[in-house]
């Protein structure tokens, strides 16, 4: 989705927006555009369709040195993916330049307002009805700053919005329910806003949240680079703010060829952390305020493979604690006037914690009165800030549009958390046995990941056949949904998760000798499992099976088999086979040459509707 990044400071402003532009590139655009103030004192605005190469090369040769710049990459909303829609929407005469992120609701309605009043439109964007509202008020004689909030009050829907001005050299931001996010770096003088932290890492020491409404100044003064106000003018409050790291460097795929697959091997070390981080370090209190919830039943919400986790989270509440979990897609869920009382508790799982549909279903328990927890990536995200606790998954940047080390993350939080319901609080013992467990599992995915090469072969011998039937049962089900999703996303080849037993009821009209099951198979209903298994190769399916290791019987009957060591797994076994399905997917999408890390059509943080 579309990215923003704004810069003042003396280093060459327009290096550090396209530095950033190009850190925000995996959450998907169309095209991009930047906007400084040139070393003559002209406002100047650059925008191309495409990559930001694209960009880059056009800016090649010109004078692109600045103290301030504002840059955007854009995902298609209102109008086509052309320059002219591309952001920064500018009017370089009025030495006034904007981007935007978001929906404006009523774009028509001030489009045509402004028209007949003889206001001239550039492109077909909604965001350039900001800009337009922008400078009408500037000719009413309002200062930048009330023209800006002037304009804000007027727009509806969620968006976030950064203003270049030349006169006084200034950039102002301000977001309603979208992300926003600014940065200082108080040893350079410089200040930075972004709509990703991410963007800033490295750059920025201090990270601030501005809450929705608030206007962010940056400024050249050395001495009050950012302040906040009210839309009365006043001085703000409203932010958090934290410190951040210079050395840290989230952004290097180090020797790996792809992020996604630095991110599937960064698991067992983070699934070795996890436990340390709840038990023993600030984790604990986050953990502690989850479990002073009511929890009479439990709402689960999420979308895509969050949505996924979320189903194995509902296994694991649902089975130690026989607490009723209902788990729904959020984009249903909100317009559905759900059921719901205030003895419930809401759990939202977002690896961004900036997903639009799965905010509005926040949202909408909040205003019942329900208690909201989430399951999360993003320390500080709006999620985050929305919930009254929060599970940190400690999963890092994760920077592959599919999302991999995310989900597991999720899913051991679920995990945790329904360990120490279970157990009543958080003992030693209770401490030792969940870290010796989570353990066991890092263990044994490094034992898989060492065998990469043997998962590589088998994608090598079935990456051209056309479709694709990943299934399991019960605890497998929700990895069969994971696993297709993976090789849908990166592939680009029709996949289906489904429940084993389920096939025959209709899929099973599908299959023929150029159709793949991936069949995921644990020591539970192992016989019922197989019996699946055969119907599909009784119709001359391609039999690839993921499942206990040393397994005669399961051997026989797979075209393909790659045996993993479950024992002692117990109910994380399951994660141990999702593994398997994402390095699968990976190299099939690698033999069939995709864009693994920013697949085509999809965005890693959807924040529209
Ligand atoms: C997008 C991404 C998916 C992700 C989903 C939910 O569709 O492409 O990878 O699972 O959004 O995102 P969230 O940030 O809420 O987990």
């Amino acid at each position: 989705m579309c990215g923003i990044v704004g810069h003042l400071g003396p280093q060459n402003s327009v290096d550090v927006v396209i530095e950033g532009l190009k850190r925000l590139e995996y959450r998907g655009y169309d095209s991009a555009g930047v906007s400084f103030i040139s070393s003559d004192n002209e406002l100047v605005v650059y925008k191309k369709k495409g990559e930001i190469v694209n960009l880059i090369t056009e800016l090649e040769g010109k004078d692109v040195k600045a103290r301030s710049s504002i840059g955007h990459t854009r995902w298609a909303t209102h109008g086509g993916v052309n320059d002219e829609n591309a952001h920064p929407h500018a009017e370089p005469e009025r030495g006034i330049s904007m981007v935007h992120n978001g929906i404006i609701e009523n774009a028509g309605e001030i489009r045509e307002d402004l028209t007949s009043r003889g206001h001239k439109f550039k492109s077909e964007t909604d965001s350039e009805c900001f800009l337009r509202l922008v400078i009408f008020h500037l000719d009413e004689g309002l200062h930048i700053k009330d023209a800006i909030i002037a304009s804000f009050k007027r727009i509806q829907g969620h968006s976030a919005f950064v203003i270049l001005y030349k006169e006084t050299d200034e950039i102002y931001a301000i977001k309603n329910g979208a992300p926003l996010v600014c940065g200082i770096n108080e040893i350079n003088s410089e200040v930075f806003v972004s709509s990703d932290p991410y963007a800033l890492a490295g750059m920025a020491n201090k990270i601030y949240f501005p809450e929705n409404q608030v206007l962010c100044h940056l400024s050249p003064s050395n001495q009050h680079l950012l302040n906040f106000y009210e839309l009365d003018g006043e001085k703000s409050t409203r932010y958090m703010s934290k410190k951040q790291n210079l050395d840290h460097d989230p952004a290097s795929k180090g020797d790996y060829d792809h992020y996604m697959l630095k991110e599937i091997f960064e698991q067992p070390e983070l699934i070795r952390s996890l436990t340390q981080f709840y038990f023993s370090g600030e984790g604990r209190a986050s953990l502690e305020a989850a479990l002073d919830l009511p929890r009479a039943n439990i709402h689960i919400t999420a979308c895509g493979t969050a949505f996924y986790a979320g189903i194995v989270i509902k296994d694991f509440i649902e089975k130690e604690n026989r607490i009723s979990c209902k788990l729904e897609v959020a984009s249903e869920f909100r317009y559905r006037n759900p059921v719901l009382s205030k003895d419930e508790l809401a759990l939202f799982i977002s690896q961004s914690g900036e997903t639009a549909d799965t905010l509005a279903a926040q949202q909408l328990c909040k205003d019942y009165g329900v208690k909201t927890l989430s399951i999360v990536n993003t320390e500080g995200s709006t999620l985050y800030r929305d919930c009254d606790a929060n599970l940190l998954i400690r999963a890092g940047v994760e920077i592959g549009v599919a999302s991999t080390k995310a989900f597991t993350q999720q899913a051991l939080t679920g995990y945790l958390f329904s360990q120490v319901i279970k157990e009543g609080g958080f003992t030693d013992s209770v401490k030792n046995a969940l870290s010796a467990k989570l353990a066991l599992l890092a263990e044994r995915i490094d034992n898989l990941l060492a065998r990469e090469e043997e998962i590589r072969e088998i994608a090598k011998s079935i990456y051209q056949y056309n479709g694709f039937f990943f299934t399991g049962r019960g605890a497998y089900f929700p990895i069969a949904l994971e696993g297709a999703l993976k090789l849908k996303e990166i592939a680009y080849v029709h996949a289906e998760g489904y429940a084993a037993g389920e096939l025959k009821h209709g899929p099973i009209a599908l299959i023929d000798d150029q159709k793949v099951n991936v069949a995921l198979v644990g020591t539970e209903l192992f016989e019922k499992t197989v019996s699946n298994i055969q119907e599909i190769k009784a119709r001359d399916g391609v039999i690839v099976s993921i499942g206990p290791r040393d397994n005669k019987e399961l051997k026989e009957i797979s075209d393909y088999y790659f045996g993993v060591e479950l024992e002692g797994l117990g109910d994380l076994a399951p994660l141990c086979l999702n593994v398997v399905n994402q390095l699968l997917s990976y190299h099939i999408a690698k033999l069939l040459g995709t864009d693994i890390d920013k697949p085509r059509n999809l965005a890693k943080s959807v924040t529209v509707e």
